[in-house]
């Protein structure tokens, strides 16, 4: 997605070897025409698809989940990292670890938000290792849901997720896909979308 891939070029950081800073966008600010085009871009890749719910991850995958969910017409839901007083109704859990911040998390999602007859797109803002993609794909699976793929804006293609995810049968698709950084520059690989 050019102008994704453009705002990446104009405002994006790499930190070390491996970590893109794009809080000025996407992680911390948010540029709401930014995530517009960026629900309209995944919302036209599965608008036949028969998607009845949006799911993603908290935190930052927060915010392009809403909005493709709005874009196409159907709820979002985030799983929760952490579990509240109010959350007393069956969860569905699984756990996901971090290699960034090498911990292990229990991520949930409420029972009663998903069901067989849900059709699911995972949404989520960056994919490296692929652990929560694969963490929800583990609670979808759990609810019978059917996923019919998981869309995610900034891709490092260097990192593992990707064949983990696609290894589960279900496609990936992205916006920006890096092969690496070089001297603080990204090189990017081409996108899905
Ligand atoms: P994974 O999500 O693909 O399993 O990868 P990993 O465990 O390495 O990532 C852990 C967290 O770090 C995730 O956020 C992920 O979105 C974020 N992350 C990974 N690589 C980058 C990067 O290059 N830049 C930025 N800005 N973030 C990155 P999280 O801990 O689940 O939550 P949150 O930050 O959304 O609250």
């Amino acid at each position: 997605m050019d102008a994704l891939i453009s705002r990446i070029k104009q405002d994006g950081t790499v930190l070390g070897e491996d970590i893109l800073k794009v809080d000025s966008f996407l992680t911390h600010q948010v540029d709401p025409v930014l995530m517009r085009q960026i629900g309209r871009a995944f919302a036209q890749r599965f608008e036949a698809s028969g998607i009845t719910k949006v799911v993603t991850i908290e935190a930052s995958g927060n915010v392009p989940a809403a909005y493709v969910a709005e874009e196409l017409g159907v709820p979002m839901i985030f799983a929760k990292k952490a579990k509240n007083v109010t959350m007393n109704d069956e969860l569905l859990t699984a756990e996901v670890y971090s290699f960034t911040k090498k911990i292990t998390s229990v991520v949930q999602i409420s029972r009663k938000f998903l069901s067989a007859q849900d059709k699911v797109l995972i949404i989520d803002d960056f994919l490296a290792n692929g652990q929560a993609a694969l963490g929800l794909i583990d609670i979808l699976k759990a609810a019978g849901a059917e996923i019919a793929g998981v869309g995610i804006v900034i891709e490092k293609s260097f990192q593992s997720g990707r064949s983990l995810v696609e290894d589960t049968g279900i496609p990936v698709i992205s916006l920006a896909r890096i092969a690496g950084f070089e001297q603080g520059q990204v090189i990017f690989r081409e996108a899905d979308l």
